[in-house]
């Protein structure tokens, strides 16, 4: 008998979670939406753009009357918003000031692999890291989040995230003032212990799929709207979790912009799936005095479990004009791939049977190709993400994409038995011994070595390039 009230107990404390239906309709909307600062970079005398950013633990608010103990960038949780236009020379300066080892990645940024970030990259605890480069890829929302192997999902979870905003002088007209009309979303799930600790409840095949969802770190949050028209940034930072994302309303709006950049022309969809680590932008239209919930429905994969409130929408009176959407977006050649085709099929925590080797050279690519990248999976929920490149989805099990996912991105959502094709630009940074890294961005899958890795070499030196690497120190 105690048992089987135990049981009922411990039911009606989870009750909200796994497949019941997660916080629709639950959450009061009392807590004004969290805009991550943007970091001016400090100006060096050599027009470099210098920006410090300190990796540390904190405590933050994160239900509300309770704190958790945290890590952020420059702050308790979470990161400053960074911002490059194309041309610039960056400098970051990433002191980690945690008591283990991390490293920090731009995720989206195309630049030499020992910029990366990625697992060879490693920042030692005290240690500052100083990666430098000149942006040259179109305006695009991009990220930033550590990458320590068989840790990443961790130190992620734990708030070190943020987002890298490129600018280009030839970027169209749209909404662009930052927290006004031009808002970053972060989606981000939790698990809370009772007195409000983050949970790292990391067990299960995907890892954590948490009851409540944060939006920059904010639980049951407003946005006061007062433009008739707001571009959102939005942002997958979640572990596992996979939103099918709308408004409560059912309205269409419209997606101008994916993972690598702008979208030729603005595609309306009432619903997009967003999967960890893509980003996607949005505009959407708002009537004076009108309220409406931004949520995440349930979809029909394994991973978008239960419906979230998201975002209450809260228009003004009276609302500033904001211009019209453009209708084109950006210029961009289709990526043409040359005849060269590599396939990768994803196992329950594999690519192509092999766990991650630091030291194995999966794949060479020669400098500045195109490729297609065929990605076979071949059981349940996986994406795949490539380090450095952008590419475009060719088809998924044989058919054109719809149209919000014709765009260039560098993460595409797999789901269980099902085959895309990827035309895939690569870079034209050369090095021969550190590899960028291609892997699923389900972060306990990329954790237990469902990644590989890749060199971009000078063409013509494949061949010779050695397939083992000797790891620095
Ligand atoms: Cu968002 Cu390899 O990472
Ligand atoms: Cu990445
Ligand atoms: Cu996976």
């Amino acid at each position: 008998l105690t048992g089987l009230l135990g049981l009922a107990g411990v039911v009606g404390v989870t009750g909200c979670g796994a497949g019941a239906g997660g916080n629709t309709g639950t959450l009061a909307f009392t807590n004004r939406l969290r805009i991550p600062p943007v970091l001016d970079p400090v100006p060096g005398p050599d027009g470099v753009k210098r920006f410090p950013l300190h990796l540390r633990a904190g405590r933050a608010e994160l239900l509300p009357g309770k704190t958790a103990s945290t890590w952020g960038v420059n702050g308790d949780h979470l990161g400053p918003t960074l911002r490059a236009r194309r041309g610039d020379r960056v400098a970051m300066g990433v002191v980690n000031q945690l008591t283990e080892a991390t490293t920090l990645h731009w995720h989206g940024v195309r630049l030499p692999a020992v910029m990366d970030g990625g697992p060879h990259q490693m920042i030692e605890p005290g240690a500052t890291w100083n990666p430098e480069w000149t942006v040259d890829q179109p305006a695009a929302t991009c990220w930033y989040h550590p990458h320590p192997h068989g840790m990443t999902s961790r130190h992620v979870y734990r708030g070190l995230a943020g987002m890298f905003i490129l600018d280009d002088d030839r970027a169209p007209d749209l909404p662009g003032t930052y927290g006004v009309d031009d808002v970053p979303l972060i989606v981000q799930d939790k698990e809370f212990t009772a007195d409000g600790e983050l949970d790292e409840a990391f067990g299960g095949t995907f890892g954590l799929l948490g009851d409540d969802v944060l939006v920059n770190g904010t639980y049951d949050p407003y946005f006061e709207v007062t433009t008739t028209k707001v571009r959102f940034r939005v942002l997958n930072g979640s572990n596992a979790h996979v939103y099918s994302i709308g408004f409560a309303d059912n309205r269409t709006f419209h997606v101008v912009g994916s993972d690598a950049g702008l979208l030729a022309a603005p595609a309306p969809v009432q619903r997009f799936r967003i999967s960890p680590g893509e980003r996607f932008e949005v505009v959407v239209d708002f009537t004076p005095g009108e309220q409406v919930v931004l949520r995440g429905f349930a979809g029909d994969s394994d991973v978008e479990e239960g419906e979230y409130d998201l975002l209450k929408l809260i228009a003004a009176a009276n609302l500033e004009p904001s211009p019209d959407l453009p209708a084109t977006l950006a210029d961009l050649p289709p990526i043409v791939p040359g005849a060269k085709v590599r396939r990768f099929t994803l196992g329950g925590s594999d690519i192509n049977g092999k766990d991650m080797d630091m030291t194995r050279v999966d794949e060479v690519v020669p400098a500045g190709a195109r490729e297609v990248w065929e990605v076979d999976n071949i059981t349940f929920s996986h994406n795949f993400h490539i380090h450095e490149v952008a590419f475009t989805v060719l088809d998924v099990d044989g058919e054109a994409p719809p149209e919000h996912l014709r765009g260039r991105k560098d993460t595409v959502f797999v789901e269980g038995r099902t085959k895309v094709r990827l035309a895939v630009e690569f870079g034209t940074h050369t090095d021969p011994k550190t590899p960028y890294m291609y892997h699923c961005h389900i972060l306990k899958h990329e954790d237990k070595g469902m990644m590989g890795q890749f060199l971009i070499v000078a063409p013509g030196t494949e061949d010779q390039t050695p397939r083992t690497l000797a790891m620095a120190g």
